[in-house]
């Protein structure tokens, strides 16, 4: 295993942050009343979380296999499918497709669905921006469904009154890796006879029922992007169980060759969005850990929650009593400043930096981003949905209680969740002391 992140960017970034408010007595840390780090105490922590991604000789002894044999390209090589049978086989799925990244996984599967110009995509606000951006890039409208703020998932009692006649398809994302309620998705879908495409990009092992999910709706799509819990720099993921969906993704993502090989005959239109050899030889050695890894997650989640709930004004993320199996890509909690001596969640968020603890805001409302407005305004949008039906849309896109949960989200990474137990008592301990002193903070 390589040695962890140099460890001075991480203490220089700290230092400065107490330094930055001169010379003020130092008491141990350790006590919840001791003198917080942003005001010139002793931080609760000073080493830094684990390092990402775990590299072993395995991952090395791989990659170099790929590049001695010199087939670095899927076609005509073996690693991708190796992969893909190993994935499907731990998810308990019939297909899985290796792509070049959860994007285009995403954007594959809509293709194969045939969602298009003039559809509409159910999706909630409380996403990645690839989520949506897949549907606009098929020039279909994001129906955006507001989340449930307690467990910052899509709320799925709302979905059926944005159902129309143009839906062409729901996107629950398995938000931070715990499962969106795909019990009740799963009968509105069924009742509009609607496709349910899952985004699991952060949800690798989750599981819903003791199922994985990815393999409930007629589609899943996973990204093994760097951040994710399953890691190869880039790429992504297509589960189906059905044999023509299957058929239409490995088209589309072969440049609509009617076969996995190369050649010169196509059968639609579609786009290089394949893995490489050098992804999925990397991918097979890094899911080695995953199982481990997850349970490590999941076991310091579940102390960790006992220990924040504890503490006024934070609220972990509830999970769906479906949800057998939370894959924790994020551990998220609310924060509330009331309980807190009005002190603001950037200021928060700033001391418990300070305290060694990297916690971060999360997602902005994504249907209030500007982008969303400035692509239907584009030509191709205009000449499809007309200017009244995009004023429509913009003037009814509300989605208040994402709206407001954007204002009290934080966030810690999976990383922060591979540590010892002691690591979690550090982080409630850092957020005890921030929650003690927060009339305090908010004066300064
Ligand atoms: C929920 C969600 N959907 C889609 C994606 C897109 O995956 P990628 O970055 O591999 O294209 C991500 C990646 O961050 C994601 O978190």
């Amino acid at each position: 295993m390589r040695e962890p992140r140099s460890r001075r960017s991480f203490l220089g970034a700290m230092s400065s942050a107490g330094a930055a408010v001169g010379l003020v007595s130092r008491r141990a840390a350790g006590s919840d009343d001791a003198l917080p780090a942003i005001l010139g105490g002793k931080p609760v922590r000073d080493r830094p979380f684990p390092h990402w991604p775990v590299i072993g000789e395995n991952d090395e002894k791989a990659w170099n296999d790929v590049l001695r044999k010199g087939q670095w390209c899927r076609l005509g090589g073996d690693y991708a499918n190796q992969f893909e049978a190993a994935w499907a086989n731990t998810l308990g799925a019939k297909h899985c497709l290796a792509v070049a990244n959860g994007t285009s996984a995403l954007i594959t599967s809509l293709a194969a669905l045939d969602v298009g110009a003039g559809d509409e995509v159910i999706v909630p606000p409380y996403t990645f921006v690839a989520t949506v951006n897949a549907v606009l890039m098929h020039h279909a409208l994001p129906i955006f469904v507001d989340t449930d703020p307690e467990t910052f998932q899509i709320d799925a009692s709302k979905i059926e009154a944005s159902i129309t006649e143009r839906t062409r398809c729901i996107i629950p994302v398995h938000l931070g890796g715990a499962a969106a309620d795909l019990d009740a998705i799963a009968a509105v879908a069924a009742k509009h006879k609607i496709p349910v495409l899952e985004d699991a990009c952060q949800a690798h092992l989750a599981e819903w029922r003791g199922r994985k999910v990815s393999t409930l709706g007629e589609l899943g799509c996973f990204s093994f992007q760097g951040s994710k819990n399953l890691n190869s720099g880039e790429g992504g993921a297509i589960i189906t169980g059905s044999d023509q969906l299957f058929e239409q993704c490995q088209s589309f993502q072969n440049n609509g060759r009617g076969t996995r090989t190369a050649g010169f005959s196509y059968v639609r239109n579609g786009a290089n969005l394949r893995m490489t050899e050098f992804q999925a030889a990397l991918l097979l050695q890094q899911m080695t850990r995953l199982d481990e890894q997850s349970r490590r997650r999941e076991q310091n989640a579940a102390y960790l929650t006992e220990l924040l709930k504890e503490i006024p004004g934070i609220t972990p993320a509830r999970m769906y009593d479906g949800c057998t199996r939370n894959a924790y890509h994020l551990y998220m909690f609310r924060y509330d400043g009331r309980q807190s001596g009005g002190l603001p969640r950037a200021r928060f968020l700033e001391a418990l930096h300070a305290e060694g603890i990297p916690a971060s805001p999360g997602y902005q409302p994504l249907n209030k981003e500007p982008f969303i407005k400035n692509t239907l305004q584009s030509r191709g949008f205009r000449a499809i949905f007309g200017q009244v039906r995009v004023s429509d849309y913009l003037e009814k896109t509300h989605c208040p209680a994402n709206d407001q949960l954007c204002e009290v989200a934080v966030w810690l990474t999976q990383t922060m969740l591979l540590g010892p137990r002691s690591d979690m008592d550090q982080i409630a301990e850092a957020v005890r002391k921030v929650q003690k002193n927060a009339a305090r903070l908010a004066k300064t």
